[in-house]
């Protein structure tokens, strides 16, 4: 019964039984300095010990590759296992006995996560009755649309497709059921109407349920049939779904992806189907959005050897093949040792999307464009040298310019030292004249905030508009912590509020009882990073359930619904003597009068549209902003003191 639900009691049993010390001691020696203790890194390959371990908060990171968390973080990044295989691993070590449950709890026993895992598993049932029984028109015409693309017969079982007549039957079915309103809106399988009437969000569409890892549903994505805005609406971002970690189709993939080291990226539901359907299965697909540097490590834990990317042929794919090259950092060279990432590229010809081209050509020509995919770095290169007339030496000239562009990331690598070469041989221009101009780029943006940054850029109609406003070759990945600020580089107090939120982030996670005090600043900033107000809310929501918790136990939780986060919260350890409570005042003080500075910029810009205001309004917003500006100025000039106060 080794697949059952793992109690919370029990995983903190193991992690009270696990010391983190001991189990770095089993791989790497550790030594002790002052209260820490440090190793070298076992994640990543070195000489010197820069992993600092905390004995008091059982935390780890490492400062060279930026790892960090828990120890069952410790055990999913060193070798490759899920949150449950790291808490069961753990559990064997320390004998520990767990008693697995039913994989369900939906009783009082559950968490509000697996009450909304529930809601999915009954609409996903649902809507899947729905599709093989009903009788209805809708559903019958849902039945042949379906056959109609091929993808009748056992496929709708496999992929526990569905059909969703809308109407409210939803709602209704879910509410005999014995769940609430709010548990539907928060699934995101229903909306509150106006009235607070709570309504079916998806109408007489077509189902394509999505799964997590271990093939449970967590959203939907649902199909029009035949034309219409939007293609596809798909479930929103929820407590259990995210976009930017979850790929269509993981849970029937893994074993093939594991057996074949291989894994294979497409940007379709359909795709993916008709890949898997058509005999390669170790296929999945991103949900409308770029793949991330999460999806990255996810996959590159089932797949040992090579994840390849196939970009559909029509523009929007080629869209993302430039957003994809923004990937390119370090971790693709040799350099990189055991970290290093195989991510190879193909786009499809003639304007084909990999379930076009299998049914057009065969399956065998499909495999033979997969293995002869490219390492995205050539990948790239060729697609910048294709873009120019190399005939011509202007041509050539702004050839050789653009493909060097793919390299900035990694500029100092002999390995783009090789490409270079290759790239002046390619366009006849000398070796010694490419490599200069190789030494002469700039490194891009620094690499940390990729891996803090996720994307929800969506392939659709409005989507299409917004990554055509991003500038040429820039990885939305990347772009995230500047995306309200344009392609323009961040302002220093910008970085200063980055870094402040951060800190403060990390102050909390590992001191969850002075956090507890502080949930009014975790709720109400106006976090500059879209991933800060992430962690806050995830905080914000496990410290509902678990007032007392642990430092530990806070950062795994927030880790597993937000992965990069983990590395992030154990980045900055307070040293001892530091108060964490006056540490934390300070701080949720400089956020808030950075909001309120913020506040009072935005109201006097109304002010400046003087035609769009009666007099009466004018008066008063302009008294609004003096009672603001008043409140503000004091409060700048205490938090002075009291920072002067702290520094002494
Ligand atoms: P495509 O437009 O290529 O659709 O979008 P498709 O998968 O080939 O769909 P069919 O075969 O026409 O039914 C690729 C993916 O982008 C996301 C979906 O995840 C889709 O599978 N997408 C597309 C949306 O989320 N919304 C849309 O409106 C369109
Ligand atoms: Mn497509």
């Amino acid at each position: 019964m080794a697949d059952g639900f793992i109690s919370d009691d029990d995983i903190q049993k193991v992690r009270e039984a696990s010391d983190i010390v001991a189990v770095f001691s089993e791989r790497v020696p550790v030594k002790q300095r002052g209260r820490d203790f440090w190793c070298c890194c076992p994640i990543h390959q070195e000489k010197t010990p820069s992993c600092k371990i905390d004995p008091a908060l059982q935390l780890w990171h490492c400062f060279g590759c930026g790892e960090g968390g828990d120890i069952f973080a410790f055990l999913m990044k060193a070798d490759g296992l899920t949150f449950r295989e790291s808490v069961i691993k753990l559990a064997e070590r320390a004998h520990i006995p767990i008693s697995y449950g039913n994989g369900k709890p939906t009783g009082a026993d559950g968490s509000y996560k697996a009450r909304l895992k529930a809601v999915c598993k009954e609409a996903a049932d649902f809507y899947h009755l729905q599709l093989m029984r009903s009788a209805s028109d809708g559903a019958a015409k849902a039945r042949a649309y379906l056959s109609g693309r091929g993808l009748g017969g056992q496929i709708p079982k496999t992929w526990n497709l569905g059909y969703a007549p809308g109407g409210g039957m939803l709602v209704r079915h879910l509410m005999q059921k014995g769940f609430s309103g709010k548990e539907l809106i928060d699934a995101n399988v229903a909306v509150a109407g106006r009235d607070n009437k709570v309504r079916d969000r998806f109408y007489e569409r077509v189902m394509f349920p999505i799964c997590d890892v271990q093939g449970e549903p967590i959203a939907f994505g649902g199909r029009i049939m035949g034309q219409g805005q939007p293609k596809y609406l798909n479930s929103q971002e929820t407590p259990i779904f995210h976009k930017s970690t979850v790929l269509y189709g993981l849970h029937l993939a893994k074993n093939a992806m594991a057996s074949t080291g291989v894994a294979i990226v497409v940007e379709g539901y359909t795709d993916v189907i008709a890949l898997a359907e058509a005999g390669v299965k170790n296929v999945v697909a991103t949900l409308g959005t770029a793949l991330t540097m999460q999806h990255i490590r996810t996959l590159s834990s089932h797949a040992k050897n090579r994840i390849v990317y196939l970009f559909d042929g029509d523009e929007a794919g080629q869209r993302a093949a430039d957003r994809a090259l923004g990937f390119i950092d370090s971790s693709m060279t040799p350099e990189a040792g055991r970290k290093r990432i195989d991510l190879c590229a193909v786009t499809l010809p003639d304007n084909l999307d990999p379930a076009d081209f299998v049914g057009q050509r065969g399956v065998e020509e499909l495999r033979a464009l997969i293995d002869g995919a490219k390492p995205l770095l050539s990948y790239g290169i060729e697609r910048r040298l294709a873009a120019h007339d190399l005939s011509r030496a202007e041509g050539r000239a702004a050839a050789v310019t653009e493909a060097l562009q793919v390299l900035a990331p990694i500029k100092d690598s002999l390995l783009a030292k090789d490409y270079a070469i290759q790239i002046a041989s390619r366009t006849r221009t000398r070796e010694e004249d490419v490599l200069a101009q190789l030494a002469r780029l700039k490194a891009p943006r620094p690499v940390q905030s990729r891996d803090w940054g996720t994307d929800e850029q969506v392939k659709g109609n409005g989507a299409k508009e917004a990554s055509a406003a991003l500038p040429e070759g820039q990885a939305p990945v990347r772009a995230n912590a500047q995306s309200t600020h344009g392609a323009s580089q961040v302002s220093a107090s910008e970085i200063n509020r980055r870094r402040f939120e951060r800190q403060l982030l990390c102050l909390f996670a590992q001191n969850p009882s002075v956090a507890l005090s502080f949930c009014s600043t975790l709720a109400q900033t106006r976090w500059h990073d879209a991933l800060h107000g992430r962690i806050a809310d995830a905080m914000l929501e496990y410290f509902t359930e678990h007032p007392d918790c642990k430092a530990a136990q806070l950062i795994s939780a927030v880790q597993n619904e937000i992965p990069e986060a983990g590395n992030m919260l154990t980045s900055s350890f307070e040293s001892s003597d530091a108060a964490p409570d006056a540490l934390a005042l300070y701080l949720s003080e400089e956020l808030s009068i950075g909001d309120l500075d913020d506040t009072i910029a935005e109201l006097r810009a109304q002010l400046k549209d003087v035609n769009a205001l009666s007099a009466e309004e004018y008066d008063q917003l302009f008294q609004t902003v003096v009672v603001l500006q008043k409140d503000l100025n004091e409060r700048r000039k205490t938090h002075q003191v009291s920072s002067f106060a702290s520094s002494s």
